[in-house]
């Protein structure tokens, strides 16, 4: 089915769905409110939710994936409708004459911008089971940190001050399950202070990276693990064995390609990869960095991307010395990390550029430890190579075998002398690489490592 199609398709039904909330509401109020009943109907469970065996919807497929029955069905929409039909709410905003004031057991509560009603925990419950104390008691689950609804990041009631009671939560839906159901197609989340994470991609391709032998086939494990992960965990049944999820640590000295080999694997296996600096994230959003990576974690689990958890070092610095109250924030924050890490069901990669001696309890929450090393003089030389452009030449007098044999560069200052040259080049109006430029190019990146030419 092509973009447009799924789209009606998803449109269509969920008309369909819309009417059958908007009776469930105005059902449930009159019955509450004694309204003379439009039918002789008893109780909201009567009201059929339409049929979805035939449509071939989004909405339709997870209706049918979680088997949900009438009030998971209904708390979904009523999520999903302040999205799609906010004035639908409206019923809502009824005032109870005899007190002036709205209704209590309506639940819901008025946003900052939007105009409509967002409902609650309340609403949910309202609506399914009225002034009923079991069957409300029964529909809690609804939002049980096991029910499916929270444990596959679909829904969840925001968190009340301390002190109200958990149903006066806004209910919210995730926006990717928004997407999905709505548009069919997601929506890619942007950097901002709440989704500290961005999305990074390369020009690159499997065959330009220049990896030690040992690192590239670490690389073709992972790969080998994310496209045959389903297979191996359902259809071979060690998801009984296997933690879920694959955690993989890639150190090495700057510049050497593990921030490029991380958006390599992205593009091959056809997944997004979301590069989070966590240094920024554990000092910066201090205090609010669970709740920042909470959403980071929870995003990526439904969208199926790859986490790249960049300036890891944060993690393997002494976790014991604390000398005042931010470390022990930072201490607790990078506890939380850890075990959010280990408990992720989808791919992780931690990058650092820490060497010596990482500590041993750690190395083994990582399925692989991935070193990338300097490279050495054959695979300088591929770099060196591979990296000028074909538009321009190289004076007579140089030789790039020398280049590699000589100067011990990582890729990446590698690539910053071919900049610096090939614009020194320009500058002088020729298409002629010189040797002096490239040699002051060089004494550059040398410098910036602290040694000399
Ligand atoms: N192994 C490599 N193969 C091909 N190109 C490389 C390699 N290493 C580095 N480069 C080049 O250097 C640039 C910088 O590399 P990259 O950012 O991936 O390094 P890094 O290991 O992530 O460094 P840092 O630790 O500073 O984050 C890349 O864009 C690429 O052009
Ligand atoms: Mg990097």
């Amino acid at each position: 089915m092509d973009k447009s199609n799924r789209r009606a398709a998803n449109a269509a039904t969920l008309q369909q769905e819309l009417r059958w909330l908007s009776d469930v509401i105005q059902t449930r109020l009159d019955m509450q409110l004694r309204h003379e009943r439009r039918s002789p109907i008893e109780d909201v469970f009567e009201i059929a939710p339409p049929e979805l065996d035939s449509e071939d919807s989004m909405y339709a497929s997870f209706v049918a994936h979680y088997e949900m029955g009438f009030g998971e069905r209904l708390t979904a929409l009523l999520a999903l409708a302040p999205h799609v039909q906010p004035q639908l709410l409206d019923l809502f905003f009824q005032t109870n004459e005899r007190l002036n004031r709205g209704y209590t057991e309506w639940g819901g509560v008025q946003g900052k911008m939007h105009g409509g009603f967002l409902p609650t925990g309340e609403t949910a419950l309202f609506l399914i089971a009225g002034e009923d104390l079991d069957s409300r008691f029964e529909h809690q689950r609804l939002f049980d940190a096991d029910h499916f609804f929270a444990r596959h990041n679909i829904l969840k009631l925001e968190p009340a001050p301390s002190g109200e009671p958990i149903l006066s939560g806004r209910l919210v839906m995730a926006d990717e399950i928004i997407d999905f159901l709505t548009t069919g197609e997601f929506r890619k989340p942007d950097y901002s202070r709440d989704f500290p994470a961005k999305l990074i991609s390369t020009e690159m391709e499997w065959d330009d990276l220049v990896l030690a032998p040992t690192t590239l086939e670490q690389i073709q494990e992972l790969e080998a693990w994310i496209r045959h992960e389903r297979v191996l965990m359902e259809d071979w049944g060690l998801a009984r064995r296997l933690r879920p999820g694959y955690r993989c640590l890639f150190y090495g000295p700057p510049g050497t390609g593990k921030t490029t080999t991380a958006s390599v694997i992205g593009k091959r296996v056809g997944r997004d990869v979301y590069r989070i600096a966590l240094s920024a994230v554990v000092s910066k959003y201090i205090g609010e960095t669970e709740k920042n990576l909470e959403r980071i974690f929870g995003r990526a689990e439904n969208m199926n991307c790859i986490l790249f958890f960049d300036e890891a070092d944060a993690l393997f610095g002494k976790r014991t010395s604390i000398s005042d109250a931010h470390d022990r924030y930072a201490n607790q924050e990078v506890s939380y990390l850890l075990q959010r890490i280990e408990d992720f069901p989808g791919v992780v990669i931690l990058a650092s550029n820490y060497t010596t001696n990482i500590d041993e309890a750690f190395m083994r929450r990582f399925q692989a430890v991935v070193h990338f090393p300097m490279p050495d003089p054959a695979e300088r030389k591929r770099l060196w190579t591979a990296s000028f452009s074909k538009q321009s030449v190289l004076d007579s007098t140089l030789r790039l075998d020398d280049l590699a044999q000589k100067y011990e560069l990582s890729g990446g200052a590698i690539i910053n002398v071919v900049r610096y040259a090939s614009l020194m080049a320009l500058d002088a109006d020729t298409n002629v690489i010189r040797s002096a430029d490239l040699v002051g190019g060089i004494r550059r990146e040398l410098q910036k490592d602290g040694k000399t030419l």
